[in-house]
Parts: structure tokens; C-alpha cells; sequence
């Protein structure tokens, strides 16, 4: 297996395997997303590749895709959306801005689970920046977050009143 840093523009090329590794992922408990909203990927996707400063990694095998991670530099100033005003509440805005990245997507594939590709993937991305993310509570996931020194917040409703919780790692820069 290798990690290999990626744009936008390559994440963009992998339009089709994303899609493929998104329904893989989020289909099944604890996210158990519907169809429609795993076909919707593919514009969630779009709108992501338009986020300046987007990068990632991904982790390729003899087999092709085996996991993906990406997210982007925060701003300054938080964004006056809902999903961030509702972090905000569980998490100090400064641990949420610039210089914190956001990690906005992680998946692996099901068959290559298990072997360290989330953890190399995460390593490789966040690469001792300050940084945040918003999971499930349930999602195996956490064990992984905590186990790499990421820190959860309070529990909290997403705008749908999906319960969520946030991790914040820092690298002791700021
Ligand atoms: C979460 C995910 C990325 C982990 O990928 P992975 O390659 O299996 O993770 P790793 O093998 O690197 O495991 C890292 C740690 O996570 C934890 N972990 C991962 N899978 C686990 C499982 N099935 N059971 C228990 N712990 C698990 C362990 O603490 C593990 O540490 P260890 O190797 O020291 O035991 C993967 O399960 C996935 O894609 N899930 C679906 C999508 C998702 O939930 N993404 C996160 C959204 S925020």
C-alpha cells in the first residue's frame, strides 16, 4: 500500500470510486444513510471540490482504492452555517478556525479494514496540524480518534437532529 497526497483536481478524477466507497461506508449502522442521500453524494462530492484549499490522501493497493481522507483549511472567521454554529456550541470557536484543518470525509474500504489504512490515512493528512471533525458516536471511528489522542466533545443534533459529536486534536502549536 502506498499514500499518496491528492488536489481537487485528482480527487476529482476519482469521482466514481469515491462514490463507490461512499455508498460502502455509509450504508451501514451507525450511519445507515438511504439511498437517496447515497446517491446524493456525487453532488455533495462537487461542492466539496470547490472548497478552497481542498486536499487529501488516499491510500491505493494492488487492488486499487483502499481508503480515502480530505478536508480543508478553516478560515479566520467560522462560517455562519448551521452545522458550524452547532459545533460552536460544543467546541471553543478558536479550536475551529485557522490554522485548524477540517477532516471532512475518512473512509476505508470493508475489505481493507482493520490493517491500519484509517490510521495511516488520518497520520498522513492531518500531519501534526490542529484539527477537527464531526462523526457519529457510535461509529468505530471514535475508537480510532481517541486512540490517536483526538479529544470529543459534548454530544450534539446536526440540522437533520442526527446526534453527532465532535473531535478536536492539537498539536500543541497553538
Ligand atoms: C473508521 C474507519 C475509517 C477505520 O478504518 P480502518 O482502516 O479499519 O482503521 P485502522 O485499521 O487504522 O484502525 C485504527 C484504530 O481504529 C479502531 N478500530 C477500527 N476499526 C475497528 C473495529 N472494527 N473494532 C474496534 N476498533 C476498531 C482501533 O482502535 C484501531 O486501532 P488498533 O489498530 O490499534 O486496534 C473505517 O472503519 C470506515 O471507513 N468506516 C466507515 C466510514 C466512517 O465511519 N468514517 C468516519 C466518518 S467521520
Amino acid at each position: 500500500m502506498r499514500i499518496d497526497s491528492v488536489d481537487a483536481t485528482q480527487l476529482g478524477d476519482l469521482r466514481e470510486p469515491l462514490h463507490e466507497l461512499y455508498r460502502q461506508c455509509f450504508a451501514d449502522p451507525p450511519w445507515n444513510e438511504p439511498q437517496e442521500m447515497l446517491d446524493d453524494y456525487v453532488n455533495v462530492l462537487a461542492k466539496h471540490l470547490e472548497r478552497p484549499g481542498l486536499s487529501g490522501s488516499v491510500a491505493v493497493g494492488d487492488a486499487g482504492l483502499l481508503g480515502v481522507v480530505y478536508g480543508w483549511p478553516m478560515p479566520p472567521e467560522l462560517p455562519d452555517d448551521t452545522l458550524h454554529r452547532a459545533v460552536a456550541r460544543v467546541v471553543p470557536t478558536e479550536r475551529l478556525v485557522a490554522p485548524a484543518v477540517a477532516v471532512v470525509e475518512l473512509m476505508v474500504n470493508p475489505v481493507s479494514r482493520g490493517r491500519g489504512v484509517g490510521r495511516a490515512l488520518l497520520d498522513h493528512f492531518v500531519c501534526a496540524r490542529d484539527a477537527w471533525l464531526v462523526t457519529h458516536p457510535d461509529a468505530l471511528a471514535c475508537r480510532l480518534y481517541k486512540s490517536a489522542g483526538w479529544r470529543p466533545s459534548a454530544q450534539f443534533r446536526n440540522q437533520y437532529g442526527d446526534r453527532r459529536v465532535a473531535y478536536v486534536l492539537s498539536s500543541g502549536a497553538t
